[in-house]
Order: C-alpha cells, then structure tokens, then sequence
C-alpha cells in the first residue's frame, strides 16, 4: 500500500529475489494454512496482508541485501491483496521454494511477539499468535542455518541459531527400487457363496457343522441326529472317543466312509454354549473350519448348520461373519517363501447353508459385506507382516496412497519439510535418528453431500500409530524386545484400510486417516534424552525415554486432527508392553473421555468379535508426567505404563470426544486362533468398520 520505503520498492521491481549468496526470507504473514485467507473478501485479505507488509518495509529500511518471497500456492485472494499493496509484484511459489537462503526472517506483526504459539482459535477467526506460529514453523521449513526472529520493528532483533538435522544419506547400494515390494503376494482364496439347504446336500470334500456344548452326548440338533444316523452311530462314537464336546476351539475329523454319498468327510467345530453364542463367534469356527479342510486337501467346503439367533438379522449377521471368517482363515503370508515352502490353499469354494428365512440376494449382501471386511484385514495384515527393511515410511504412504487413488479416497502425504511447516516438532525429533524420511499420511473419504434439509455428517478422524520400526532409539530395546518390532505400523495399517472400506461403502461419515509413519533408530542424528521439543500444539516435551516414541508421533498427529474440527478422535496403536501385561496378549486396552464413544465403540467390537476392555485415566498418576524444564516429560514410573501413556496423549485431545485403543499385544500373534493366524492380525479393522457404519445407520435413522 502507500508509504514503502524506496529501498524496498526498489527491490522487488528488479526481481532480484531468489538470488543465492547471503540474504532473508521473509515469511509473510498468513493465516493458518493461507485457506483463511482463501475464503476472505479481498478487502479483508489486504488488511491482514497490509499488517505484514508494514513490518517488511520497516525492515527493508533497516537492513541491507534483502530478499522477499512468498510460499507456494497462495490463495487467490490473498495474492490479489499483496500484488494490491506492493503493484511491483512478488516472487512465484516455485522460486521461492528452489532459493536456498542461509538466513531466514520469519515476520508476522509485532504485536503478535512475545506470546507462545498456543492452542488453535476456531477456522475464520485469526489470531496473532497463530499467525506467529505459522510464520515460525513456515521459516522452519526452510532449513536456514539462523532464524531471525524479529520482535519488534524497532527493537533490536535476536538471532537465534537454528537447529539443523541433516539427513543421512541411505548407503548408496540401498538406492534404486525396493525389489522386495515388487515381489507380489500371492494368496488363493476361494469362493464363498450361500446355498440353500437342498443345495447344501449337493456333492463336497468337506461337510462340516458348528455344533454346540448342548450338542453332546445327546444332539437335539435333528440335522446331527440324521447325520449320525446315516452313519450308524458312529459320530456319536467318535465325539465321545475323541472327547468333543463342542467347546470353542475343538474340532473332529471323521472319514465317512462312503456311508454319506455326498461327502468324503464330516467335520465338526465347536461354538460353546449355545446362549453365549454370537454371530461373531462365526467367523472363527469358519477360520479354523477353511484351515481343517485346507489342511486335508479339500477342494470344496459344505457348512451345513445354520444359525437363526433371533431372527433374520441375527442370520444375517452370521453369514456375513462366516464369509469373513472363511476368507481369512485362507490367509496367508507367503510372499517370500519359495515355491516348496508355500502351502497354497487347495480350497476352491465354500458354501454356507442358509435358512428360508433369508433370501438369496440378502445373503449375498451380507457376503459380499464379510468379503468387504476380509480383505481389509488381509490388507491389512500384508503391511504388518512386511518387514521393515521393505516398507518404510515413504514406502508405506506409497501403498496408502495407490489404495485410496483407486477408491476415491482423497490422500495427502506430507514429507519431513512440510510437516517442519506445521510444526509437528515431536513426530519430527521421533524421525530425525533414521536415514529413512518421515511421512505424514492424510486420507479423506468425504460422502457426496446430502440434501440441504439433512443434518451433517459426523467427521470421524481416526489416528494409526506408524513407526514401521521400532529399535527404541538410543534407549534401546534388546533384541528379543525389538524382534517383532516392524509391527509397529499396525495402527496405521489398521486405519488405513478401515478407511478404504468406509469409501467402498460409501458411508455418510466424514472420515479422516492420519498416521505419522517414522522409523525410531539410533545414530549420531538421533533425538537424544534429555531433549526438550516443542509440540505442534505448542507444549513443550522433555524426553525421558526414547523408547517412548508412539505417543510422541501420535500427540502431533492429534493436534492436526483437532484442526479438523471432528466430532470424535479414535487412536490405534501398538503403544505400551504395559497394556500386554495388564490384558495379555489378546486383549486391546481402550481408554477414552467419552462414555457415549466408549459405548458405541465397545458395541462396534463386540460385532466385530475383537477383545477390548476398559482402561481407566487416572488423574493421580498424571503428576508423573511432571518435567523440571517442560511442560510435560514423555515417560513415568513404571507401573500403570498404558495409563501413563493414554494420559500423556489426553494432553494433547482438548475437550474433543476421544478414544484410545492400545493393540500393543493383538496387533500380532503368535499363535493360530479363530480367525486370527499367526503374524499380522489386522486387530481393529473390524472394530473400526463396525464403528463406522453404525454411526453411518444413526445418520440415516
Ligand atoms: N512399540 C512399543 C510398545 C510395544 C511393546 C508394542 C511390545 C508391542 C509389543 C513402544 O514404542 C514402546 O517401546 N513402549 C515402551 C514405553 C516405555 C519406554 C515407557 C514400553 O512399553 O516398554
Ligand atoms: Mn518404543
Ligand atoms: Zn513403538
């Protein structure tokens, strides 16, 4: 506007901006992201902009060899209200990122200093101090060797040195493409179709039944009894030979004989009492019944019992978690195994019975809905059983991003400078010991809007913990501790996929995908204890453990969430040891500040048929998160280890609903259950699908 200085006029009419050699950025003051900006009236926009151009041309007086620039992709209005104020012009975006300036200024308005960078005021309504912050992280991001920040136009401005992480170079014989990851997973898995009864006497490998604890001795089950018969009493025999009696887990193979024309072999699984039965509980007798039948080389599979529950619903739900169970029961992971070592699945189909009471298109549905949810958990299950070697990082926001260009699913990937420019510092200080760079994965399934008459859809921002691996930093594990430790992504993995089916199924939710995918390592670059990181959120952090890194990722991923504005936050991760002592190896720990999250979520896990229990946050432990230097350190004493860790993440929530889910033990398993094989579980894909799609019913209803 009027009044600049002739010097600085002068300056940006001969374009000397990107010159290299000594020089500054200027860092403009913006709001926020600059969409603020966007969406302003020009009018407006120059006022804001007019703020920052003042103190530029009080410093253009002051200093000599000045360089002015402007980030990339500034919005339109905002650019009309600088090219208003200076009709010289500024410097493109694509200039200004290339220029690489030893001396940064980061300038924003002077009365905006020396308040800290706080807690985000709602969108629309900018504040001083945000626009500081911006400016602050946005010098960052260019890595100058000194930060200049100017505190007053008058005064007399500090420098500060700024603090540089050079990357390792990776060893160059590791550069080039990854083979490993172009070796493709091969998986057979068969058909799962639903027939009716009659259809079910049809010619099969196998003919199975899930029968229940009051199935033995004495069946009531007139199915069972005319099989028995058939066989001349020799089912009844064999139960009680071989001791089963239905309980969840036992199983019974017998040869037919001949005796039953239809099939060669008769298998049986057990399902428990009757009245605790879940259609849930189907998908792991289906699990365990694909692996019976693969296991004897059976090509075709007949499940003959149904399940009517209460009705046609309950029905329903039990073919659709058969369909889920029988798929991933054919899992497997085998990528690199040699031709000899694989063991293929010969089974080719599956069918389930159905009863009259469920139609042939319904059961379809509710086939198609299980296939659905299988293969995200075998997706799922792929990513965390890849070693870290191979799925990195950049490697893992790869597959993301692939998945979700081909389902319509919108995904941002940050790298480690732009995510220096939001100021995500902790997820930072977690990357900066590995040759590997950082990514930020951002995923968005937005539902085609409604009819204005309809209320809004609920915005769900779901966070996976992503350390692809985790040695423990310069707090190092031992190597018993670090072996299974590429499952340290399972979080991620696990949003990353429920995410996709949200799209599939095209939910009326709004739901976000974050996962601050890092590598933790040890090396000369390595954040140290001792350190003390400012947080995105602006809360200082003091580290105690370096082992203690998810909830440092994960804390900057929550603060980028809460700029989402979302009606709820759920968070995944592989966090404590202590969880796995506290629940053993199955069970997930879930602590929240929401008791209606907290019931929708547990009722969306039962369905699902994951083990979750309730956590407690503890405000009496929460003094242990105390710092002498920070406002917070990211470790405690040692008992109580998942509850120290879901409160040093609470910090970090505000007041949004949140939910925490530790899968630190059921992430991965060591031995086979159900329908969880050993490996990569994909724990939470379920749980999450569940979720989501009962909130997408309580929109609809
Ligand atoms: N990724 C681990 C937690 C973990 C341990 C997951 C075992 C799966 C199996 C996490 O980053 C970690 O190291 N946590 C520490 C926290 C401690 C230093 C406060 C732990 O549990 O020991
Ligand atoms: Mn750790
Ligand atoms: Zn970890």
């Amino acid at each position: 506007m009027s009044g600049l200085p002739g010097a600085f006029a002068t300056t940006l009419a001969t374009g000397r901006f990107g010159a290299a050699g000594p020089g500054f950025v200027a860092v403009l003051d913006f709001d926020r992201s600059g969409e603020t900006f966007g969406r302003l009236p020009v009018a407006v926009a120059v006022r804001f902009a007019s703020g920052a151009l003042d103190v530029l041309a009080g410093l253009a007086r002051t200093t000599a060899g000045f360089n002015a620039a402007c980030p990339t992709a500034l919005p339109p209005t905002f650019l009309a209200a600088i090219s208003a104020a200076f009709p010289a012009g500024i410097l493109p975006g694509a200039a200004f990122a290339a220029a690489a300036f030893p001396v940064a200024v980061a300038l924003t308005r002077a009365d905006a200093f020396p308040r800290p960078a706080p807690s985000l005021p709602p969108a629309g309504r900018p504040a001083d101090d945000v626009r500081l912050g911006f400016a602050r992280r946005f010098a960052f991001a260019m890595r100058p060797r000194y930060l200049l920040i100017k505190r007053d136009v008058n005064g007399a401005p500090s420098f500060q040195r700024s603090r540089e992480h050079p990357r390792r170079p990776r060893a160059p014989h590791l550069d080039g493409p990854l083979p490993p990851l172009t070796m493709v997973q091969v998986m057979t898995l068969p058909s799962v179709t639903s027939v009716t009864a009659q259809e079910a006497d049809a010619q099969t490998d196998v003919l199975a039944f899930v029968t229940f604890e009051e199935d033995f001795p004495e069946s009531t089950d007139p199915l069972l009894r005319q099989v028995d018969m058939a066989l001349g009493g020799n089912l009844r025999q064999a139960a009680a030979d071989e001791r089963f009696r239905g309980k969840p887990g036992q199983s019974l193979v017998l040869h037919t004989g001949g005796a039953l024309p239809a099939a060669k072999r008769l298998v049986l699984i057990g399902a428990g009492s009757r009245a605790s039965f879940a259609p849930a509980e189907a998908q792991h007798a289906l699990a365990k019944l694909v692996r019976l039948a693969s296991g004897v080389g059976a090509r075709s599979l007949t499940l003959r019992s149904t399940w009517q529950g209460s009705g046609p619903e309950d029905e329903v739900a039990w073919l659709e978690g058969a369909a889920r169970g029988a798929l991933l029961g054919a899992y497997r992971f085998e990528k690199y195994l040699g031709e000899d070592s694989r063991r293929p699945s010969p089974l080719v189909s599956v069918r389930i019975a159905r009863s009259s009471a469920v139609t042939a298109s319904r059961a379809e549905t509710a086939l198609a809905r299980g296939a659905r949810v299988a293969t995200a958990v075998a997706n799922a299950r792929d990513l965390v059983n890849e070693p870290a070697g191979a799925l990195t990082p950049a490697a893992l926001a790869r597959v993301a991003t692939d998945r979700a260009k081909a389902l319509g699913v919108e995904a941002t990937v940050l790298g480690p400078a732009e995510c220096r420019a939001r100021g995500m510092a902790l997820f930072l200080a977690v990357s900066q010991g590995s040759a590997e760079e950082p990514r930020f994965i951002h995923l968005a399934w937005r539902p085609p809007s409604l009819a204005a008459a309809e209320k809004p859809f609920k915005r769900v921002v779901l966070i996976g913990k992503g350390v692809t691996f985790d040695s423990g930093g310069l707090s190092l594990k031992t190597n018993e501790g670090m072996l299974g430790m590429k499952a340290d992504m399972a979080g991620a993995a696990a949003v990353i996929n429920a995410a996709m089916v949200a799209a599939q199924e095209k939910l009326p939710v709004e739901v976000h995908a974050l996962c601050a995918c890092t590598e933790n390592m040890p090396s000369g670059t390595s954040y140290k204890l001792g350190d003390v990181i400012r947080s995105m959120s602006g809360k200082t952090v003091e580290i105690t453990n370096t082992d203690a890194e998810g909830r440092l990722t994960l804390a900057d991923a929550m603060t980028y969430a809460l700029e989402l504005q979302p009606d709820a936050i759920l968070d995944f991760a592989t966090l404590t040891g202590a969880c796995m002592v506290a629940l053993g190896p199955y069970t997930a720990g879930v602590m929240t500040n929401d008791e209606r999250l907290s019931e929708a979520w547990f009722a969306a896990a039962r369905v699902a048929g994951e083990d979750m229990w309730p956590l407690p946050l503890p405000t009496r432990l929460k003094k242990q998160l105390k710092s002498e230097i920070a406002d917070l350190r990211n470790t405690g004493e040692r008992w109580g280890g998942a509850l120290i860790a879901g409160l040093f993440l609470k910090e970090f929530v505000g007041s949004v609903p949140w939910l925490h889910v530790d899968i630190a033990g059921p992430a991965t398993a060591d031995k086979e259950w159900g329908v969880f094989g050993k490996g990569g579980t994909g724990f939470g894909v379920s749980s999450i699908i569940e979720y989501l799609r009962g909130i997408g019913r309580a929109s609809a209803g």
